[in-house]
């Protein structure tokens, strides 16, 4: 299989981009390295990419000219995107328009091209903003809570609309909440893990009573694989989740017994954006592939402090690769 995986150098791409390569399959990513948090970061997710077969296509996807790098390929693993709930406030917010709508856009249209292909979109939990219910499924009027919801609900119709009108394959998979080995930095595991082994203050946004149904990075992986290769009709949603229901404060609690640390913790406003509960039900992914998280969060917390802890020789930034250049094997 030729798979193209775009945003492959960010927190779940590079995971996703390891586990196809694993497999066999022809890769291709794009990623335009943005500096939404330190490229350097993203140069070293690249650079543990091991195995045959990968290619890097460095190009920003509201611009580049994709027709050559899609001519071909079977699957489309949309990561790309401006990601953070907290963050797409004011005037960052042309960024997440261009990012997660008009490249979604420009993808979808350079598609249907090419014959046989399936998008995989990389959508959010954030569509659903405080929802109706809880366990929430997919036809629950989505209502997002932010400016980022909006603009990945947004790029999720267009999927929805692209199958509807012209039958491309397009699915999208409502992520919640991902942690694991290499989270974006802005996001709060890896935050309050980093603050726990530097013994500086955690600051926790609201009460901390804010309850998340946690995703390892891992089964999202296993999530993305089984969609991109089975059997789907056009234009679907799948929620995909850890299947657990945690308030902050409980994770603060096993990150002081996994860590055998004293967390130092900051309780300060809530956050404009944030919503006060996620919960997914999950039936649907399961019912269709077969998927089912397999890690929960003692398993995924301790795997990711572990990394935190392997990554201690490179303080704060790991940022031990030559500032401007890709490692040679992945430029292009
Ligand atoms: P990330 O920021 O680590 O990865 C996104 C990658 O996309 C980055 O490497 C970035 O450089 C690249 N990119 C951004 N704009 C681009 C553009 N215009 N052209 C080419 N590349 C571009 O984020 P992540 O946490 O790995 O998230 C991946 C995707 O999953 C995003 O679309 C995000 O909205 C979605 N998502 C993430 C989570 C989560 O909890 N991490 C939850 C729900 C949905
Ligand atoms: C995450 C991702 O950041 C989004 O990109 C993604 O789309 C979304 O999940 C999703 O599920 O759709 P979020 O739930 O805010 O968003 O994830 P975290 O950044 O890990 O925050 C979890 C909770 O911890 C939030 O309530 C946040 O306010 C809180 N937090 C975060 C803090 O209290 N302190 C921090 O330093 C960081």
């Amino acid at each position: 299989m030729r798979a193209v995986v775009t945003g492959a150098a960010g927190f779940i791409g590079s995971h996703l981009t390891q586990r196809l390569i694993s497999d066999g399959h022809e890769v291709v990513g794009i990623d335009n390295l943005s500096d939404y948090y330190d490229p350097r970061l993203k140069k070293r997710n690249l650079s543990e990419l091991v195995g045959k077969g990968f290619t890097l296509v460095r190009a920003d996807l509201t611009q580049a000219d994709l027709s050559s790098v899609l001519d071909g390929t079977d699957v489309v693993y949309h990561l790309a995107g401006q990601p953070g709930v907290r963050a797409s406030w004011g005037e960052s917010f042309d960024e997440y328009v261009n990012a997660n709508v008009i490249a979604t856009q420009r993808l979808l249209e350079e598609a249907l091209r090419v014959r046989g292909i399936r998008i995989v979109y990389a959508s959010s939990s954030s569509v659903y903003g405080d929802a109706e219910s809880y366990p929430t499924n997919e036809n629950v009027l989505p209502r997002p809570r932010s400016p980022y919801g909006v603009t990945k609900l947004a790029a999720e119709h267009l999927c929805r609309l692209y199958a509807a009108n012209f039958g491309l394959e397009t699915v999208s998979l409502r992520f919640f909440t991902v942690y694991g080995p290499r989270q974006r930095p802005d996001m709060a595991f890896g935050r309050f893990l980093q603050a726990t082994l530097e013994d500086t203050e955690i600051v926790v946004y609201g009460s901390g009573e804010q309850i998340r149904d946690f995703t390892y990075v891992g089964d999202i992986v296993d999530a993305l694989a089984a969609v991109g290769s089975g059997e789907v009709t056009p234009g679907t949603v799948y929620n995909v989740s850890g299947g657990g229901s945690h308030s902050i404060n409980e994770v603060l609690e096993l990150i002081a017994d996994v860590t055998e640390r004293t967390p130092r913790v900051r309780y300060t406003d809530v956050a404009r954006g944030d919503v006060s509960r996620t919960k997914a039900d999950v039936t649907s992914i399961t019912t269709q592939f077969g998927w089912m998280p397999r890690i929960g969060l003692r398993e995924g917390l301790t795997r990711h402090w572990e990394w935190v802890l392997s990554q201690a020789g490179h303080p704060r930034s790991r940022a031990d690769l030559p500032s401007e250049e890709l490692p040679p094997h992945l430029r292009t």
